[in-house]
């Protein structure tokens, strides 16, 4: 196969696509996915410039044969953790002995995270994104949230925003070991002087509002903070148990909920009545051998949902956007559509974007090649690994 350049004014077809997922309801099959059979896209320089059936596809400078394979967006992650050093192996060993999950073990990675270099973490930052490229993933989000002081929440955000614009501020991940018996005193500091030195370097601010890290009024103090700063909120919210963490994301006008574990049903209306998008993370319950969040639920009750890997040490260590896919089909009830859908336009409605997370004319040239005929091959052949090409911003970069 060619590649393609990402120059502008350079034209490539991708042709011979079996099926092609757009996103555009409006093209193929009128489905949610925009299904096309026979399909071709053109790229020219970072953007699609056009999708329709081959035989229909106009001239371009070069050809790339797709062989009857599928194509579809690159996946939008729109929530991990890779500013981090350390591993948490031993936690996981316990856990799969029958220990629980709680959100203490996040100091664990903090001390690891304080001790490292500049170059330690952004190699490792590295190295996790060029895993999750190879597994399709063209667009992440990742967060601070394992310093939590002023010079290490600010060192996260700045090493993250080298690598992608959807950088959020997560110093209010747990409280610091600094501030054990000053809870109030850290929340102070989280929506003062650190805020002050992250809002430069991030577009989203984040809180875990669970037991063991933030209560309602904590969130709704530094959301509300973060916001005054020009920072927009999402928030972990319902991870662990019920609690007041979706509704508050609804009232605040959140781009997203994530966990939506543990929802009432006020918690499901709520979502359901606003724009906030339910995030669920499916390795984070595989890794904490946890309750599955039911997307079905959600679904049926009309929410827009989203699903990402929740990449991190400790609840979720998988970049596998495929894997999580396999999981919300097989154990959270989504059709294999919907959840290709909710890893692709799903992450980008979570992250507020329209460029990506759909091949339609004008969005970004950002493209996932399967070795198989049909994106439900992502649910029916799960671990094996099917992702054989992927182009980010029209440069073909796998
Ligand atoms: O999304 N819930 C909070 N944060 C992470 C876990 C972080 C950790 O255990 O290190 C999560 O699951
Ligand atoms: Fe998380």
């Amino acid at each position: 196969m060619s590649s393609s350049t990402g120059t502008t004014g350079t034209t490539t077809v991708i042709a011979n696509i079996a099926t092609l997922v757009t996103n555009d309801p409006s093209l193929g099959d009128g489905s949610p996915l925009g299904l096309v059979r026979d399909a071709a896209v053109v790229i020219e320089g970072d953007r699609v410039v056009w999708t329709g059936e081959s035989s229909k596809a106009p001239a371009t400078d070069n050809r790339v044969d797709a062989g009857g394979r599928a194509v579809l967006p690159g996946f939008v992650d729109s929530h991990s953790h890779l500013v981090f050093a350390g591993d948490r192996t031993e936690e996981f060993n316990a856990r799969m002995s029958g220990r629980g999950y709680t959100a203490g073990g996040i100091r664990t990675t903090v001390a690891a995270t304080r001790a490292a270099t500049d170059g330690e973490l952004e190699a490792n930052l590295t190295r996790f994104l060029s895993e999750a490229l190879r597994q399709g993933t063209t667009t992440f989000e990742t967060k601070s949230g394992y310093g939590l002081t002023v010079a290490d929440e600010a060192r996260a955000l700045r090493l993250a925003a080298r690598h992608t614009d959807e950088v959020t501020y997560l110093g209010a991940h747990i409280v610091s070991p600094d501030y054990a018996d000053d809870p109030a005193g850290y929340v102070a500091l989280v929506t003062g002087e650190m805020l002050d030195a992250c809002a430069p370097h991030a577009r989203w601010i984040d809180v875990f509002c669970e037991k063991g890290a933030f209560d309602g009024d904590q969130a709704r103090a530094i959301l509300t903070a973060g916001r005054a700063k020009g920072l927009h909120p999402r928030i972990h919210a319902n991870q662990l148990s019920y609690g007041p963490g979706v509704q508050l994301a609804v009232e605040l006008d959140a781009a997203s909920a994530d966990h939506c574990t543990h929802l009432t049903d006020a918690d499901v209306d709520a979502l359901a009545s606003g724009d906030t998008v339910a995030t669920l993370l499916p390795g984070a319950e595989f890794s904490t051998r946890a309750e599955w969040p039911d997307a079905r639920r959600l679904l049926d009750a009309g929410v827009t949902v989203a699903l990402s890997t929740d990449c991190n040490p400790g609840s979720s260590f998988t970049s596998s956007v495929p894997f999580c896919i396999a999981l919300a089909v097989r154990d959270m009830g989504m059709t294999p559509d919907e959840a290709v859908w909710s890893a692709t336009a799903g992450g980008a409605a979570a992250l507020r974007r329209t460029d990506v997370g759909r091949v339609t004319p004008g969005a970004r040239a950002d493209l996932t090649l399967l070795d198989a005929p049909s994106h439900v091959h992502l649910a029916y052949r799960p671990g094996v690994p099917l992702v054989s090409g992927v182009w980010r911003r029209g440069v073909r970069v796998v």
